[in-house]
């Protein structure tokens, strides 16, 4: 057997024909940035969902899941910095009218500052990261740099688009650089005044600090504890690109985990970095408990000029995509940045009564915050197998029992013989209580396995003639392709012994 190079295109083709997932809006035109789940995704994805919950809430007893709005009191995201700072630079082509995100055009120029004064040395570097364009930099203008620092100079990067637009080829049609506020603006109620602004959340996060005194209170929570949340979030992404990966409407799984500053540790009691690490650790292995492959999975720590504005430290867990190495969740230390901000703004006492100390504080945060969609496409793509068997291509998703869409398929070998048809319904059924199952008669066996194949259903059972007289069902197993008879009335016990669906 042999394996291709996984190509994005492949998993979008595979998603819009198996039912697994449309583009938005579709007979009109679509709507950039937004994508449907179709029967197949949608089952898909309330399964990651599910599998999060679950060691998220269920397997612990430390953390409290809520559902809060999606519209909030606009004073959030004043408190919260989106207001101010939640912006992407973006340059505008005077002649054809695209736009363009000024840190995503592969140039930057790099500037040095001291005292408040900005010197411009006329370093422009291309790269496809700021990350890279510091490292070419540093390295292309050794000397620059070091008369630089020498000095006492600190180095920023500013984006530098190229001359001429990258769509339409006009020399100097781009404007310069201006911020651009990626929150989605609505109005609550008939008037469109400024008091009835209200935004699309941008995160689930701020849903979970304004309800953290609600939540302490009523549960009775000491520190350490987190509250989670899986919900919609939305984002006027200037460029939505690579398919479910950046769109401008997706959902998030968030955990606000709260716990005690360093500075107020007893002996034995973990410490904000500690309790970081400890979230390192717990959310990359939840990727390969669901199936990820570990080479496939790696932790990078942020640069210091990477870090949010509300940030003390943050690692990435990222997965090798089609598209390269890419952040599937973000871990960050918010220490108590978001709490303290909410109690200026909203006048209200955010503090935490330590018990032990016997004194009042604002609890540190550590941030592990997923999508559920960039999840779902890594899942998807590291399932994903193509192998030649019989000199025919097969494609198969590989997925964790747990995550695949339908647990069992079942068949009938013929179907113009009622006695078979009825019982592989009867069958359907029985399977139904227990797990989704779906009847299939659409096609012959062999398409109908490609079919399961490709969507990753984990069990295939085929009724036929001889099911009539020997009271057995054919089971097939979609990895091995391994086939086993198998008594009708154990087929339920046989399935569940052999699903691993936690
Ligand atoms: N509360 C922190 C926060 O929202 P983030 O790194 O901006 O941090 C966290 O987002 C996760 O949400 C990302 O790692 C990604 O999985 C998902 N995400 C963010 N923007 C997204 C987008 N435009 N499309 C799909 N998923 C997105």
């Amino acid at each position: 057997m042999t394996e291709k190079p996984l190509t994005m295109d492949t998993i979008v083709s595979l998603c819009k024909r198996r039912g697994v997932i449309f583009p938005g809006s579709e007979i009109y035109g679509g709507l950039g940035g937004t994508f449907d789940y179709g029967p197949i995704g949608a089952e898909l994805k309330k399964n990651v969902k599910a599998a999060w919950w679950r060691a998220m809430i269920y397997e612990r007893d430390d953390m409290e899941g809520i559902d809060a709005a999606i519209l909030m009191n606009r004073q959030t995201w004043v408190a919260s910095g989106h207001v101010q700072n939640f912006s992407d630079p973006l340059v505008d082509c005077k002649q054809c009218k695209k736009r363009f995100r000024a840190d995503n055009m592969g140039r930057f120029r790099i500037l040095f500052v001291k005292d408040g004064q900005t010197n411009d040395p006329d370093i422009e570097i291309n790269a496809e990261t700021w990350e890279e364009a510091v490292e070419r930099a540093e390295k292309k203008h050794k000397h620059a740099f070091n008369e630089f620092f020498k000095g006492g100079a600190e180095r920023i990067l500013r984006p530098a688009p190229p001359k001429s637009c990258p769509e339409c080829g006009a020399k100097d049609s781009l404007t310069a650089p201006r911020q651009f506020n990626l929150m989605f603006r609505t109005f609550v109620g008939p008037v469109e005044e400024e008091a009835a602004e209200v935004f699309l959340r941008p995160e689930t996060a701020q849903g979970i600090f304004v309800n953290f005194q609600n939540v302490a209170t009523t549960m009775r929570r000491k520190l350490p504890f987190g509250i989670a949340q899986i919900g919609k979030s939305f984002r006027n992404e200037i460029t939505p690109r690579n398919f479910i990966f950046r769109t401008r409407e997706f959902e998030q799984m968030e955990v606000e985990f709260f716990c005690k500053p360093g500075a107020k540790c007893q002996p034995g009691e973990r410490s904000d970095e500690q309790w970081h690490e400890y979230w390192l650790a717990e959310r990359f292995n939840w990727y390969s408990r669901y199936g990820i492959r570990k080479e496939n999975l790696r932790l990078r720590p942020h640069d210091p000029n990477e870090l949010a504005h509300y940030a003390k430290a943050c690692s990435d867990v990222e997965y090798k995509f089609p598209i390269g190495w890419q952040e599937l969740e973000g871990i960050a230390n918010r220490t108590d940045f978001d709490l303290a901000q909410h109690q200026k703004v909203s006048g209200k006492d955010q503090t935490y009564f330590d018990p032990d100390l016997k004194e009042k504080y604002i609890p540190y945060v550590i941030e592990p915050s997923a999508g559920v969609d960039r999840s779902s496409l890594a899942f998807l793509c590291d399932a994903y197998h193509s192998e030649m068997v019989e000199g025919r291509e097969r494609v198969v998703l590989r997925l964790h029992h747990a995550l695949a869409p339908i647990k069992v398929a079942v068949m009938p070998l013929l179907r113009n013989r009622p006695e078979i048809v009825e019982m592989a319904a009867k069958l359907t059924l029985d399977c139904k209580r227990k797990f989704y199952a779906v009847y299939d008669d659409t096609g012959s066996i062999g398409k109908l396995y490609r079919r399961q194949d490709e969507i990753g259903t984990p069990y295939c059972v085929t009724v036929d003639v001889d099911s009539l007289s020997d009271g057995k069902v054919t089971v097939r197993e979609r990895d091995t392709m391994a086939q086993d008879r198998i008594v009708v009335d154990s087929l339920v016990a046989y399935l569940q012994d052999h699903l691993k669906i936690e």
